[in-house]
């Protein structure tokens, strides 16, 4: 690495714009680490929104903290914007660039540094994919219960800053229940969190949990220690068909006080997801003969198998004698598990199967989901008799995901259905993001879900910690 002292040659003013800051950059960190845009042309700056992006001034890829911190320093000489990206997965629009940012690419700070067995913690670097991370917590004989579609490439630093959610929040929480500490770097180049690993820790404001969810605007996150949880010795999981809404929440209800292990993920497709997804994807089976009014994933974990799978299958005997089920199949092996799951994770396939789709990730009470969803799925259906409406999500945390698409449609459509949804939202004091964050794609609609005092406060966080507004700016909070 070269001494950062040398970036004082890039004071010597130039005419043109960023020159100063990419030569200061490129002379502190190396050609390795800075590219220039000759150097990284081709590659994909969008996430998974289908939000534009526009290319980075030149490209950062740090090894290490101290790469990051030599970064910032210059960037914030300079006030040189910058855009922290992970695994590129995020649907918010977060990782994309409007022009005129640098991109920090935290791909190489990649690895498991240690794993402490007794405290059942882990610390990983930022870049570390979430895949790699649960397949250690396995190896190691614990479980990291942070689970979703993307897992093979979102990475734990775009997980914490986007406060991911996912498949089993119901009995684990969101990212910001994973973790015990952070360590990540200010827009000045200052580093905060000490990689503390205590459960308990009531000493002040807590900087862990304001950048948790900060999606990229406070800091670049490079380092965390991650909770690890005991692995379940039995998981049993079941394929329901449910004949009405009234039906799955008393199904949640019953499974959550009556399983001895409890419920470790809730999640619900509408018939519309569920036909869409088995017609257009011939690898999948269907687990049940018929159509349902509701399909539910049903999985609870825990650590005693013998009595698990027996109580499992007696309540699921019970709801379906009762009526709550009309009919279920119950997964005997992990194969038939992982065929229930590849239906539920069919949306990785969204970019090839429905493009030019509008999506929407909103929350609600649990009372009121199967209402929300009946009202958009009304409103669009009057408005657009022969839109693909698909209606899923994790309806144990209350969150809805919603997928239009009609093909031809002109891109003026997009803000039109939005404006159902969104209004649907609005009326029902629902949340515009449940778990995939505003980025650039909510940022007109997240006054629905925030109040003027609470936009105010989160506006004096910004200009306290980031006053130049270096890091993503034009994120989260418009400019
Ligand atoms: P990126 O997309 O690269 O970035 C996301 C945001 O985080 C950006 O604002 C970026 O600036 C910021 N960021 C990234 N890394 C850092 C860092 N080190 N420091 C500071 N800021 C940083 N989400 C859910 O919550 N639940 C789901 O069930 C779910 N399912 C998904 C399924 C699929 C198929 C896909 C494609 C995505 C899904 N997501 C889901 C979206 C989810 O938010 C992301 O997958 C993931 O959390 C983002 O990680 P990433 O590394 O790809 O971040
Ligand atoms: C899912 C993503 C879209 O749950 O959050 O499939
Ligand atoms: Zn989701």
């Amino acid at each position: 690495m070269h001494d950062e002292m040398h970036d004082d040659a890039g004071c010597a003013h130039s005419t043109e714009p960023g020159v100063d800051v990419v030569r200061a950059l490129r002379d502190a960190l190396g050609a390795d680490i800075v590219s220039l845009p000759d150097e990284f042309s081709g590659r994909k700056h969008a996430d998974w929104s289908r939000t534009p992006s526009a290319d980075p001034v030149v490209l950062i890829r740090p090894r290490n903290t101290d790469h990051v911190v030599t970064a910032m320093k210059i960037c914030h000489r300079y006030a040189q914007p910058v855009v922290t990206q992970g695994g590129l997965t995020g649907l918010a629009g977060g990782a994309c660039m409007l022009g005129g940012e640098v991109a920090m690419s935290l791909e190489r700070m990649s690895g498991i540094e240690s794993i402490d067995t007794i405290g059942a913690t882990m610390t990983v670097l930022a870049g570390t994919p979430l895949q790699t991370v649960q397949e250690a917590a396995e190896s190691a004989g614990f479980m990291f219960p942070l689970d979703l579609g993307a897992r093979g490439s979102c990475t734990i630093g775009g997980n914490l800053a986007t406060n991911a959610g996912g498949n089993r929040v119901i009995k684990y929480g969101m990212m910001r229940e994973q973790v015990l500490d952070l360590e990540a770097v200010l827009a000045d180049g200052s580093v905060v969190g000490g990689l503390r690993k205590m459960i308990k820790n009531n000493t002040g404001y807590d900087l862990r949990n304001l950048l948790i969810g900060s999606e990229g605007t406070l800091a670049v996150i490079t380092r965390a220690v991650l909770r690890l949880r005991p692995r379940p010795r039995a998981v049993s999981t079941a394929w329901c068909g449910v004949p009405d809404y009234d039906s799955v929440t008393t199904l949640l209800r019953e499974a959550q006080s009556r399983l001895p292990a409890g419920v470790s993920a809730f999640e619900v497709m509408w018939p519309g997801y569920y036909d869409f997804v088995l017609q257009r994807l011939p690898e999948l089976r269907a687990p049940l003969e018929g159509r349902h009014a509701f399909y539910v994933l049903l999985e609870s974990s825990g650590a005693d198998p013998e009595r698990q799978s027996e109580a499992f299958e007696d309540f699921l005997g019970e709801m379906l004698e009762t009526g709550v089920i009309a009919d279920a199949a119950l997964a005997s092996s992990e194969a038939d598990a992982a065929a229930f799951w590849a239906i539920r994770d069919a949306p990785g396939e969204y970019p090839r199967l429905i493009p030019g789709r509008v999506s929407f990730d909103v929350s609600f009470s649990i009372t009121d989901v199967g209402e929300a969803a009946l009202r958009c799925e009304a409103r669009l259906r009057e408005r657009w008799p022969n839109a693909t409406i698909l209606v899923y999500g994790h309806l144990g945390d209350g969150n809805l995901h919603i997928v239009v698409q009609e093909p031809d449609w002109p891109p003026t459509t997009a803000p039109e259905v939005q404006a159902v949804v969104y209004g649907v939202t609005g009326e029902m004091g629902g949340s515009v993001s449940a778990e995939h964050g505003i980025g650039l794609k909510k940022l007109k609609v997240l006054a629905l879900s925030r109040t003027p005092a609470e936009l105010a406060a989160m506006r004096a966080i910004k200009a306290a910690l980031d006053p130049s507004n270096l890091l993503n700016p034009g994120k989260v909070l418009s400019r």
